[in-house]
């Protein structure tokens, strides 16, 4: 039995707390910042996920065992490494090894030097220089900010005018600040994505089921992009061949690398995949859990999830069985009103004490307690699932489960699982 700190407020965070709690495990649950959901297994602490002095203070005088961080940004501010100064033992890599995710560059030099299948790119600090290069490849490219922008720094151009706005809107105009200073013009790969993650401890890496998110916020893959409207696994777009060379092109070379680098990844590496006629190229490096991914990749792991995440911490997952469970998991964001562009908040949300089907669950992410009542907190509210034999029986659980919750303005997507389910 252990104490454990979660840090971070999404249905990532629900999602793992859910899986350390399973089957009675006993181990006492702290979150800071948590939400409405993560109160019903255990303490909220009103710390942000961004204040690293604090979460370490925290750490400390609650003498947890073991910390499990949920979002990239304190990864990329060396929240590890503090606690690791403290003898804190925590899930995440350090900041060194964090900027696969914090530096487009710095991913795509790890890319180069491990050989690993990737678009090929051009970095540019000179907005004259970038928009010279796009010209002269005389197609559209995408554009992507250096730094860490929540999902708003990529622009994945239809025509060289739109890659030439945007990369004076990041360069010159300074609309991302720091993080666009920096851009990298990368080739558009063809393909359908997935979401692979791996579990790793350094040296060794433990395949999860591989996942699809959603990440346009209409149906049919249409409107603007958003954190992801929802996810399933398996994917069968990631075959088992597929899921194999990923391991042996892209994760094993791609650790290497990172230990050659000096910055051993530790933590779990979310490598975002485009699958073009069988062949798996890397798109993005996330060091942190894919969220809603992880509301479908915990209920489908089987297996102690604290043995695997606090191996990884540790250092060791020699001897931690990571095996997929049979069948499907599928979840559906429920987003408020205006999301993305500028969600509402404060709607008391209704129907969350309706028992979900046998199979379904309920995420919390966006939520908060007002009283007896339950309110929107943000833009992505819930996200609600469910595990079945099949995908088709975890879709029709899953969406029996969201039509019993509504609230003011309440929208999700009714096509999730559209690639798998035709
Ligand atoms: P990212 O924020 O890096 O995940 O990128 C956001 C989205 O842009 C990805 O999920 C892809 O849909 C798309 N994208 C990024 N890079 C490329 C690329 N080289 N070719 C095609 N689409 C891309
Ligand atoms: N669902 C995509 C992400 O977590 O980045």
């Amino acid at each position: 039995m252990s104490k454990i700190l979660v840090v971070g407020s999404g249905s990532r965070e629900h999602a793992l707390g859910s899986g350390l709690a399973r089957g009675g495990s006993g181990h006492e649950l702290l979150f800071a910042p948590g939400n409405a959901g993560t109160l019903a297994l255990g303490r909220n602490v009103a710390v942000p996920a961004s204040d690293v002095p604090a979460l370490v203070e925290l750490a400390e005088k609650e003498r947890v065992d073991l910390v499990v961080v949920g979002p990239e940004l304190p990864l990329t501010l060396g929240l590890v490494d503090a606690l690791a100064q403290k003898g804190i033992a925590a899930f995440g890599p350090s900041r060194a090894a964090a900027r696969l995710e914090g530096s487009k560059a710095f991913m795509k030099d790890i890319c180069k030097r491990a050989g690993v299948p990737t678009a090929s790119y051009a970095v540019f600090d000179d907005a004259e220089a970038a928009k010279a290069h796009v010209r002269q490849a005389g197609r559209p490219l995408v554009v992507k900010a250096d730094g860490l922008c929540a999902g708003k720094g990529v622009v994945v151009a239809s025509t060289v005018e739109e890659a030439c706005e945007a990369i004076d809107r990041m360069i010159s105009q300074g609309e991302l600040g720091d993080a666009g200073r920096v851009v990298v013009l990368e080739e558009l790969l063809p393909g359908e994505e997935a979401s692979f993650h791996v579990v790793c401890d350094g040296t060794r890496a433990i395949p999860l089921v591989a996942a699809q998110d959603h990440k346009r916020v209409f149906d049919g893959d249409r409107g603007p992009n958003t954190g992801g409207m929802g996810a399933y696994a398996p994917a069968p777009v990631v075959t088992p061949a597929i899921a194999a060379e990923v391991m042996t092109a892209i994760v094993e070379p791609t650790l290497r690398a990172m230990s050659e680098a000096g910055a051993p990844f530790r933590g779990v590496l979310f490598v975002g995949l485009m699958i073009d006629q069988g062949k798996p190229r890397v798109l993005e490096f996330n060091v942190r859990f894919g969220d809603p991914e992880t509301t479908v990749l915990v209920p489908m792991l089987d297996g102690d999830w604290f043995a695997v995440l606090d191996g990884a911490a540790r250092g060791d997952l020699s001897g931690v069985a990571a095996k997929t469970k049979p069948g499907a998991a599928l979840a559906v964001v429920m987003a408020s009103e205006r999301y993305p562009a500028s969600p509402a908040t404060g709607d008391r949300i209704d129907g969350l004490e309706a028992t979900s089907p046998e199979g379904a669950y309920v995420y919390h992410a966006g939520t908060k307690r007002d009283g007896d009542a339950v309110v929107t907190a943000g833009g992505r509210v819930l996200t609600v699932g469910a595990q079945a034999a099949s995908l088709a029986e975890a879709r029709d659980l899953a969406y029996a489960a969201v039509s019993r919750i509504s609230w003011r303005g309440e929208h999700h997507r009714s096509d999730i699982g559209h690639r798998a389910l035709g």
